[in-house]
């Protein structure tokens, strides 16, 4: 019997049945070609060392200077990194993208109220919100030809609750960006509806396929008619996700307005290190170059995908607009999750099931294109021929 605890909290820690099978795997010494592997700092790309472990030790970051939106030094660096008119007093750091997510709940929502969050998309925003006491509804994505937002499916998944609309531009895992046409109809939707818009980009520097009329990032709008947060961190930006340094960027006058608010909040916590503040500069001095060797890196195992992929008719993939993921599309012979469970017991390779993202059918699984080439190569040569089975 466990000591009472909230009703926030999932009923129930067991593992789903692909994150048990990988486990006993590994127990049993089974080496697994993991075509999820998304961590940059472990596969293969060259850091700065020097300079990095120089900025996080540095004998300032001895010195406590509490600020709850963060270091004018971090501050500025980021405004520099963003530019199009991005001042340091319209930013405010947090310890990562998730927590910014947190803050920016109990900025807007009251417990019970309600964000509608995309569809699919990356998992992490129904346990955020529902920690926070409120809850995330889906507005759904349709694939046609490249993904769409449903607008009209908007309007119904909106309630007299709902305070904050969430968009991922370019989304995880599906890669779209948003086109400049629904950026001005979510425009237009957050004001009719008096919503704040909270536009995640944390993957917006890996453009890669995207269609021309795509929106860059939602800085572009200098003036929003609603609220607008958009959220970025050095986790995507440098691949730098252990130095936990994430921001906010209140964009247009109704934002800005909420900005001492969220200092408030932040206040309370202080959470954004000496260390990391003290790297900023430098981690984003690094961002271009490493930002390279990823693209790099993105592009050469798309390439290698679609020189496997042309043996076999029945499998395809998407087309990747941005982001560090692919989705390969198989015929639906058995579950998503099946297939990656067989994957796994007969092929050694990992890979996720679409369901894991809210992807609709069973026919998707999401591949990380972050893989160091050889066993990214090595995992399809291995997978492949086992999907194209039918
Ligand atoms: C869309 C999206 N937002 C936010 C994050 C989390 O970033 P952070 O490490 O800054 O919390 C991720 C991590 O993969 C992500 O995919």
């Amino acid at each position: 019997m466990h000591p009472r605890h909230s009703q926030r909290l999932p009923a129930s820690f067991a593992p789903n049945p692909l994150t048990a099978a990988l486990a006993k795997a590994r127990a049993g010494g089974m080496e697994i070609l993991d075509l999820t592997h998304s961590n940059p700092t472990t596969c293969g790309l060259g850091y700065p060392t020097e300079a990095l472990t120089k900025a996080l030790g540095a004998e300032d970051t001895l010195t406590y200077r509490p600020d709850s939106r963060g270091s004018a030094l971090a501050r500025d660096a980021v405004a520099a990194w963003h530019g199009r008119g991005v001042r340091a007093e319209d930013i405010l750091l947090t310890a990562s993208t998730s927590e910014a997510y947190t803050w920016l709940f109990k900025l807007l929502c009251d417990p019970g109220d309600e964000v509608l969050v995309p569809s699919p998309s990356y998992p992490l925003f129904d346990w955020l919100a529902r920690l926070e006491g409120i809850s995330a509804n889906t507005f759904p994505s349709y694939l046609h030809e490249r993904w769409h937002l449903d607008l009209e499916a908007l309007e119904d998944a909106c309630g007299p609750r709902t305070r904050a609309l969430i968009l991922v531009n370019p989304n995880n895992p599906t890669g779209h960006f948003l086109s400049r046409q629904e950026w001005d109809q979510i425009l237009d939707f957050c004001t009719q509806w008096k919503l704040a818009l909270i536009v995640d980009e944390v993957f917006a520097d890996y453009a890669m396929e995207a269609p021309e009329d795509h929106l860059p990032t939602a800085l572009e709008t200098l003036e929003p008619s609603c609220p607008v947060f958009v959220l970025s961190g050095l986790s995507k930006v440098a691949a730098l996700p252990q130095i936990k340094l994430g921001w906010i960027i209140a964009r247009g006058e109704q934002a800005r307005d909420l900005l001492e608010h969220l200092g408030f909040i932040a206040d309370q916590f202080l959470s954004v290190s000496a260390a990391a503040q003290s790297a900023a500069q430098v981690a984003l001095a690094a961002a271009p170059a490493l930002q390279a060797q990823l693209r790099n890196r993105l592009k050469a195992n798309l390439k290698e995908l679609d020189q496997q992929l042309q043996p076999f008719p029945s499998l395809s993939r998407l087309p990747v607009e941005g982001g560090w993921s692919v989705l390969l599309r198989r015929p639906a012979i058995d579950s998503a999750e099946d297939c990656a469970l067989r994957l796994l017991t007969e092929a050694r390779v990992l890979v996720h099931p679409g369901h894991f993202f809210d992807l609709p059918g069973e026919s998707f699984l999401v591949l990380s294109l972050l893989p160091e080439p050889g066993l990214f190569a090595q995992g399809l040569a291995s997978a492949l021929p086992l999907l194209a089975q039918s």
